[in-house]
């Protein structure tokens, strides 16, 4: 009878234990998934700029590399820079407007004369500011308040090139 008792006390203890096991193990969950919640939620406090040159990097990857290449120094008599280039830098809205419209003019960047055409490259107007601020910041060390704002861009007309 003694034995029965206690093991019925045992199990008892054992059942306990066993809850409060469980208990602790969901108290870790839960801070588990709010450390998970914390890390998801942050890329979304990212400055719009940040958003915007990550587009311009993705743009600029996925189309201007071509010609560009991939250290936007271009290829000499082809394609002109985007790297240091005198005629770029000189007016980056300008840059914005042949992203957007496309480009066929004779042209002399840092010496060299260009002018073979360039097709229209992105649709909007946001896009063509986002790559062209990444090729500033990234290729030509603007600091952030240098770069350009859709503001900067109103006067660009969208008219892409017959
Ligand atoms: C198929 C090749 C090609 C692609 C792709 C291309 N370009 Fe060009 N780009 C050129 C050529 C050629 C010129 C010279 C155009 C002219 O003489 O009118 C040029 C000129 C330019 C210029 C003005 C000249 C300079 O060097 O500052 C800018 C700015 C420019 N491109 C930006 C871009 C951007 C941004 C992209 C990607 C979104 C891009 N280009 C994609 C071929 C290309």
């Amino acid at each position: 009878m003694k034995r029965t008792f206690l093991s019925a006390i045992i199990i008892l203890a054992v059942l306990f234990l066993t809850s409060c096991g469980g208990g602790s193990t969901e108290t870790q969950n839960t801070t588990e998934q709010e450390t998970v919640k914390k890390e998801t939620v942050e890329p979304a406090a990212k400055s719009e700029l940040a958003i915007q040159l990550e587009l311009g990097e993705k743009i600029y990857n996925e189309k201007c590399i071509v010609c560009h290449q991939a250290d936007a120094k271009g290829l000499k008599g082809a394609f002109p820079p985007l790297a240091g280039s005198d005629y770029l830098l000189a007016d980056p809205i300008r840059g914005v407007a042949q992203t957007l419209n496309g480009s066929n003019e004779e042209m002399i960047v840092n010496g060299e004369k260009y002018l073979a055409p360039m097709t229209p490259q992105v649709q909007t107007k946001e896009e063509a500011v986002a790559v062209i601020n990444y090729v500033l910041k990234h290729f030509n060390e603007y600091t952030d308040d240098q770069l350009l704002s859709i503001e900067d861009a109103k006067d660009v007309v969208i008219n892409p090139m017959k």
